[in-house]
């Protein structure tokens, strides 16, 4: 299967779309409890919720165009390091911005350079409205990411069957 062409770059991050060649990455990410604690509680996922999220992925392209999933590596070394995503939370009028890293890119503010360009580019080439983000209440890392991209802390919410923590953006006026 080609690898499909960089889709967006950072100073240090390139993003491109997932092909179901990268079924391996997705389950080396979601092996680690440590990746995995916030999400849902530690447990890695299975070769079935790693098939079913590439299966996700893959349909959400051509559904949605314009957001996504989107696979992140090192542009200096092409090292996987997660994703990154802009996407609707399913059943909901809701955009999330998202991200999930391999826990040796962590610490170095690769979450917040990959997210904060995803949400630039909802807000100025999409021109969104708005834009959230949840986090279980005790990632904070992932709440700090949020909040250094722009968005707003905006108490409780119920999403993915879950009470979280919402933070909100919406779009500057030009
Ligand atoms: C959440 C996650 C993406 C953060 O990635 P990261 O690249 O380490 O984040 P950054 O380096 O951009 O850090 C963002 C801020 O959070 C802070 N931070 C990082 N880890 C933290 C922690 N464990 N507790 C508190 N603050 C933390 C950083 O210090 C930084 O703030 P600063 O610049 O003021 O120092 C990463 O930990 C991850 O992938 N976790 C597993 C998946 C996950 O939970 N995804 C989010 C689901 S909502």
């Amino acid at each position: 299967m080609k690898t499909p062409k960089p889709w967006m770059k950072t100073p240090r991050i390139a993003l491109r779309q997932f092909t179901r060649a990268d079924a391996g990455d997705i389950a080396y990410l979601d092996s680690d409890p440590r990746v995995m604690r916030y999400i849902n509680g530690g447990k890695p996922s299975t070769p079935a919720e790693v098939a079913a999220t590439m299966s996700r992925v893959g349909r959400n392209y051509w559904l949605y165009p314009g957001l996504g999933t989107w696979r992140a590596e090192l542009r200096d070394n092409g090292a996987f390091i997660g994703w990154f995503s802009l996407k609707y939370i399913p059943r909901t009028p809701d955009i999330e911005v998202g991200y999930r890293l391999v826990h040796e890119a962590w610490g170095r503010g690769l979450a917040t350079e990959g997210a904060s360009a995803l949400v630039r580019y909802g807000f100025e080439t999409l021109e969104l409205e708005r834009i959230i983000g949840i986090t279980h209440a005790g990632n904070r890392a992932s709440q700090n990411v949020l909040m250094k991209v722009g968005l707003v802390p905006n108490g409780w919410a119920h999403y993915y069957d879950q009470r979280v923590r919402l933070y909100v953006g919406t779009r500057k006026p030009a």
